[in-house]
């Protein structure tokens, strides 16, 4: 993977799992204590709603001892002779709505007045709790059905006391107060709340029967039983316990459920009642929700910005990655490679003088090879001169005596009785001959220095040498294409060496053209072409060119064939130091030679000449 692809990743993931770890920590704790205080808050609106049924009950109970302790109830000793405490007590019922019967009871236990006006009134049944109240301590029961009312009602029970003796209970006021008014009050309370989310509250028996509530079905009331039912978890079932917990209502909402219980303060315990307050979970948890709305965003929002980030640094670091990409490039060897120089900026400076520095490495590579070669070709030719030199003249004698011999044996002995001796001698002339040439090539080679020039027309030297050749390039079937310009000025020759130089370039060329071909000759001066070193003029020169549309050289041996004794011919054809030689004479003349493959097939030589 590449270092950019990696940076972006770290961050990447750096960034997000930060981000993601932040994020769900803070959402993690936000929605416990988001939670807790919600639960909190909906527990005690239950704790609240005991304390509001107390109050009533506490309301309703104070109505009827008031009621109790009225002068007027003393008529419960004369059998209400007067119907004063019937009319008091019908009075009562009809103004509070909540009471379903009042009767007022004498020490025997009969009913001497009734709210009811068809009533005969009944009976205290529970003796044990007519006792008490006969004892002066007031009596209440829990939510239970009144037959004679068909209602469900609890009932209060108040000891009627002598007015001026307190302490003298004359009879037992019972009251039945009817608990649907519970609901009605509920109902009021949540008209109060318009506008807010709806809020179920509910009222149970201790034993899980549902005796007030709102938002339900009235015919609910009184029917159900939320603890047989198993409707409510068994927490809020367990008896005397303050709370809240989450779970899912019968539609499959998630609800968050407060209770607490309300137990009568001031009275004798008898009655102890569960509340519920129902709050819609999603209502009340959507700032939870909004938070995690709001890490996602983050998220998001920080997983742009880290991507942005790393595009914006692997803008910055392209141009540095192509320096790199190059710089390999350039210490592989490859010097033609530059970086693009994208910006202004430092960088692009930068850019600019790596390639000024590639460029100026390449052009010193360059003159370092050149001096190289050079430098190695010319010890070369130091040392193949001197042995060429001093093998010439130990050879060039023998040879002499060699070639005297034949001419004698030939001429000396012309009445031989063999005949072959006539094709051996031949045969042995031939190759004197060819050792002569040898030696004479290798004598050409070192003997330079000892040359004499004349001004010289390089085109009759060129002239005469085509005349030398004629007979071998008539045998090979190549015409000559020549085109030799006019005027050129004389050049300081050693005519003789010249020619040698264009002999063995027409040579070369018919050896490359064995089936035949053209061998082109030309000659003109090129106006400026050749830069004066020492004067850093540029100056005109005279050019010569041989081309043929030979074989071509093979670029693998186009390096070489300059060498001495470099070949690619058979032995007895070919020595190698054609082009050495050549090339030497071409120096010594202060002129150059290049050679090259042209485009359309064949080789050619290049001399130039400055003047
Ligand atoms: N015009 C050409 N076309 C194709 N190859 C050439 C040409 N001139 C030179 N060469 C190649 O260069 C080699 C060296 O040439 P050079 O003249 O030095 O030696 P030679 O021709 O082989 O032998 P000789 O000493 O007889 O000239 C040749 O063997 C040949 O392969
Ligand atoms: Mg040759």
């Amino acid at each position: 993977m590449r270092l950019k692809t990696k940076f972006i990743l770290v961050s990447l993931l750096g960034g997000l799992s930060s981000v993601a770890i932040i994020g769900i920590v803070a959402y993690t704790k936000a929605k416990q204590s988001i939670e807790q205080a919600v639960g909190v808050s909906c527990q005690t609106e239950a704790r609240e709603t005991a304390a509001q049924l107390n109050r009533v009950l506490h309301f309703a109970r104070l109505s009827v001892e008031q009621l109790s302790q009225m002068r007027v109830m003393e008529g419960v000793l004369n059998n209400d002779e007067d119907g004063m405490v019937q009319t008091y007590l019908m009075q009562f019922v009809r103004m509070n709505k909540g009471y379903v019967r009042i009767s007022a009871i004498n020490r025997n236990n009969e009913v001497v007045a009734t709210s009811e006006l068809d009533e005969p009134g009944d009976r205290f049944a529970n003796t044990a709790a007519f006792k008490q109240v006969l004892d002066g301590r007031p009596y209440f029961d829990d939510v239970h059905f009144d037959e004679p009312s068909q209602a469900w009602v609890t009932t209060m029970a108040y000891p009627i006391r002598a007015y001026y003796n307190v302490r003298q209970v004359m009879g037992v006021l019972c009251v039945q107060w009817r608990v649907e008014e519970l609901s009605d009050l509920l109902d009021l309370a949540e008209r109060d709340r318009a506008g807010e989310e709806a809020v179920q509250v509910m009222i149970l028996r201790k034993d899980g029967l549902l005796i007030a509530g709102n938002h339900m079905p009235r015919a609910w009331l009184f029917k159900r039983n939320l603890r047989s039912e198993g409707a409510l978890s068994a927490v809020v079932a367990t008896e005397r316990k303050r709370g809240f917990i989450q779970e899912r209502g019968a539609d499959g909402r998630q609800l968050l459920v407060g209770y607490d219980f309300g137990i009568g303060r001031d009275d004798a315990l008898t009655a102890e009642w569960i509340t519920l307050v129902r709050h819609d979970a999603a209502h009340l948890f959507a700032p939870i929700r909004n938070l995690w709305d709001w890490v996602v965003l983050v998220a998001i929002a920080v997983t742009l910005g880290v991507l942005l980030l790393s595009m914006l640094i692997s803008r910055l670091s392209a141009p540095i990655e192509e320096m790199a990409a190059v710089a390999e490039k350039v210490a592989g060897g490859n010097f033609d490679v530059r970086v693009r120089q994208r910006s202004s900026d430092e960088v692009g400076t930068l850019a600019g003088a790596f390639n000024k520095m590639i460029q100026d490495l390449a052009e010193q590579r360059e003159q370092l090879f050149t001096a190289q070669t050079s430098l190695m070709h010319a010890d070369k030719m130091e040392t193949v001169g001197r042995i060429a030199a001093g093998v010439a003249h130990e050879v060039k004698n023998p040879l002499t005596v060699i070639s005297m011999g034949l001419d004698y044996l030939s001429t000396g002995f012309p009445q031989h009785t063999d005949e072959n001796v006539p094709t051996v001698l031949g045969e042995m002339r031939e190759s004197v001959s060819r050792a002569d040439t040898i030696v004479r090539g290798l004598l050409d080679f070192s003997a330079s220095s000892r040359w004499d020039v004349r001004e010289e027309d390089l085109n009759s030297a060129i002239e005469q040498s085509l005349r030398l050749v004629r007979h071998e390039l008539v045998r090979n079937r190549i015409t000559v294409d020549q085109d030799l310009g006019e005027n050129l000025p004389p050049l300081k020759l050693n005519r003789t060496k010249m020619e040698q130089v264009f002999i063995n370039l027409f040579i070369n060329a018919v050896h490359a053209m064995p089936d035949g071909g053209t061998l082109s000759v030309r000659t003109y001066v090129q106006q400026p072409s050749m830069r004066n070193d020492a004067t850093g003029d540029t100056v005109a020169a005279v050019v010569a060119e041989v081309a043929d549309t030979g074989t071509g050289i093979p670029w693998e041996i186009l390096t070489r064939i300059f060498e001495p004794f470099f070949t690619t011919k058979p032995p007895g054809v070919g020595t190698g130091l054609g082009m050495c030689v050549v090339k030497n004479i071409v120096e010594l003349h202060g002129g150059k030679i290049a050679m090259v493959n042209r485009a359309e097939g064949g080789a050619k030589a290049t001399i130039t000449f400055k003047l």
